[in-house]
C-alpha cells in the first residue's frame, strides 16, 4: 500500500485525542488523593480538542522504521504531547508570551487563571513521566527507563525549558543569528527530536540509526520553528488559530526579523533537503517521516 500522509496525520491526532480524553479523568488522574475538578478540566482544555499532534505523529514514523506498529506508540506519542501541551499553556501565560487565543479558544489562564494554568502545566508534566513509567508504554522496563531519559533531556533546562529561557532573554539582548538558530534548536528542535529517538528507541533501533535519525530530527525541528516564525508574520489569526504578528510587538528576535521572509523561506528549504539527505540509509519505511519534514515547510497552520 502507498503511503498517505493525510491519513497518518488524521489517524494519529484521532488514537491521540481519544487516549488524552480517557486519560485525564478524575479517576484516571487519582494517586493517594483526587484532583480537583478545575485541575482536571483546565489539563483538558489545555490539550484536548486541538493540536496538529505532530510529535506523536514522529515517535510513530520513526517507530515504523523499525516495523513497529501504530498502535503500540500510543502512550509514548501521547507522553511527548502532554510535555508539549503543558509547554504551550506556560508559553501563553502572562509572565511570558502573553497570548490570549490557542488553537482557536481562550488560553489556559483566560478560560481560568495563572495558578490554575501553572498546575495545569505541571501536572500534565508530570503525567507524561508517569506515564512512560507504565508497562503499556513498553513490556522491556529497560526501554521505558530509556524513554524517560530522552524525554527529559528534550524538556529540561539543555532543551526546551532552556531555550524558553534564552528566548525571554533574547527580548533584551542581542542575540545573532547563530544564537537565534541554537534557540530554535532549544525551544523547539529538543521535543521534536526527543519525539523521534523515542520512536526509534521504541523499535530498538541501533546507534547508527539513532544518529541518522537525530540529524533528521535536528534539522527537521529548526525547520518548523522556523516556519512558525515565518507564519507569524505571512499567516492570519484565522488560519493559525493563535494570534499572529506577536513576535515582532514583543521584541523576539527571529530569523526572520534578521534576513526577511524571502531569504527566510530559502533557509527553510535547505533545512528540509538536511532533513531528507538524512535519511538516505532508510527506504520506504522512513516514507512517513520524509512526508512529515515536508509539511514542516509546507504548512499554513
Ligand atoms: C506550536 O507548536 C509551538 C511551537 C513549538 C512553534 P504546534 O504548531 O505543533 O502546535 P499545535 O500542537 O499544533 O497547536
Ligand atoms: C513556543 O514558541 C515554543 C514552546 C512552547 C516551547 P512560540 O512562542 O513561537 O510558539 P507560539 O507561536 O506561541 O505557538
Ligand atoms: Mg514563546
Ligand atoms: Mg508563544
Ligand atoms: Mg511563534
Amino acid at each position: 500500500m502507498t503511503y498517505s500522509f493525510p491519513n497518518d496525520l488524521a489517524t494519529t491526532a484521532r488514537d491521540i485525542e481519544r487516549a488524552l480524553a480517557a486519560l485525564l479523568t478524575a479517576d484516571a488522574l487519582a494517586g493517594p488523593g483526587r484532583p480537583a475538578d478545575r485541575l482536571t478540566a483546565a489539563m483538558r482544555h489545555g490539550s484536548l480538542n486541538g493540536g496538529k499532534r505532530l510529535r506523536p505523529l514522529l515517535v510513530r514514523q520513526a517507530a515504523a522504521v523499525f516495523g513497529v506498529a501504530p498502535e503500540a506508540t500510543v502512550p509514548t506519542g501521547l507522553a511527548v504531547e502532554l510535555v508539549h501541551a503543558y509547554s504551550l499553556i506556560h508559553d501563553d501565560l502572562p509572565a511570558m508570551d502573553d497570548d490570549d487565543l490557542r488553537r482557536g479558544r481562550p488560553t489556559v489562564h483566560k478560560a481560568y487563571d495563572d495558578a490554575t494554568a501553572i498546575l495545569a502545566g505541571d501536572a500534565l508534566l508530570t503525567l507524561a513521566f508517569g506515564l512512560l513509567a507504565g508497562e503499556t508504554t513498553h513490556p522491556d522496563a529497560a526501554v521505558r527507563v530509556r524513554l524517560v531519559a530522552e524525554l527529559a533531556a528534550g524538556a529540561g533546562a539543555g532543551g526546551m525549558v532552556g531555550g524558553q529561557m534564552h528566548d525571554i532573554e533574547g527580548e533584551t539582548r542581542f542575540l545573532t543569528e547563530r544564537a537565534i538558530a541554537d534557540m530554535h534548536a532549544m525551544k523547539t528542535g529538543a521535543l521534536i527530536r526527543a519525539a523521534v529517538r523515542m520512536g526509534a528507541r521504541l523499535g530498538g533501533a541501533s546507534d547508527a540509526d539513532l544518529t541518522h535519525l537525530t540529524a533528521y530530527a535536528e534539522a527537521a525541528g529548526r525547520a518548523f520553528q522556523l516556519a512558525d516564525d515565518i507564519l507569524d508574520v505571512t499567516a492570519t489569526p484565522e488560519a493559525m488559530g493563535k494570534q499572529t504578528g506577536k513576535d515582532a510587538g514583543q521584541g523576539k528576535q527571529t530569523i526572520v526579523s534578521r534576513i526577511g521572509v524571502e531569504a527566510a523561506r530559502r533557509q527553510l528549504g535547505e533545512m528540509i533537503h538536511d532533513a531528507l539527505s538524512a535519511l538516505l540509509p532508510f527506504g520506504d519505511a522512513a516514507d512517513g517521516l520524509r512526508a512529515t519534514a515536508r509539511f514542516f515547510a509546507e504548512r499554513d497552520n
